[in-house]
């Protein structure tokens, strides 16, 4: 908008500041600092599941996610061998959460009670496998063997097989993945 000399005019705020009393002047100034503090508290609380998220890596525990079901604990009640079970399980590492299967195989200790072994060889890693003609676990890459009970026989490993946590939940056989260290005598958790 121009005037009659064609200078520009300046737009005037419908009431100036001088022009208020004290009081609204204050009232003015409360409800300034009011949204002010509302919007710095609106913004803290949007950024805490950002914050949160950012940093979960750093404090998540790494490892992987409770027990898996091995059926009915009654059905392993006659268990004569090692009977070999694929159970998944769930790795967590920060973000990333993979499934992979892994081999178990049930069977019994020397007290008849159900013990759960991992396949993984003790030595470098293979996967050892029962052999029902020789009635002992045999590892295909050098030749250690292993009783049903999991015991050392022969062969370069230096332990017998490994034993994971096992626990009866409502009448099923359930087991906790672990993994073990290699070439150690003594079983060694390693996550
Ligand atoms: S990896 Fe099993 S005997 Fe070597």
């Amino acid at each position: 908008m121009e005037n009659q000399d064609n200078q520009p005019t300046i737009p005037q705020p419908l009431v100036s500041e001088e022009s208020l009393s004290p009081e609204e002047r204050a009232r003015r100034r409360f409800v300034g600092w009011l949204l002010g503090i509302v919007g710095a508290v609106v913004g803290v609380l949007l950024c805490i599941p950002l914050v949160r998220m950012a940093l979960y890596p750093l404090f998540a525990k790494s490892g992987r996610a409770g027990w898996s079901d091995l059926g009915d604990a009654n059905q392993y009640a006659s268990l004569s061998t090692p009977e070999r079970r694929v159970i998944q399980i769930q790795d967590v590492d920060g973000w990333r959460q993979t499934i992979s299967e892994k081999v178990v195989y049930v069977t019994k200790g020397p007290n008849g009670k159900l013990r759960v072994l991992t396949a993984v060889c003790p030595h470098l890693g293979c996967e050892v496998a029962w052999d029902s003609s020789l009635n002992k676990f045999k590892c295909p890459c050098h030749g250690g063997t292993f009783a049903p009970d999991g015991k050392y026989l022969s062969g370069p490993p230096p332990r017998g097989m490994d034993t994971l946590p096992v626990d009866i939940q409502n009448g099923r056989l359930m087991v906790r993945y672990e993994y073990f260290r290699n070439l150690v005598p003594n079983k060694e958790v390693i996550g």
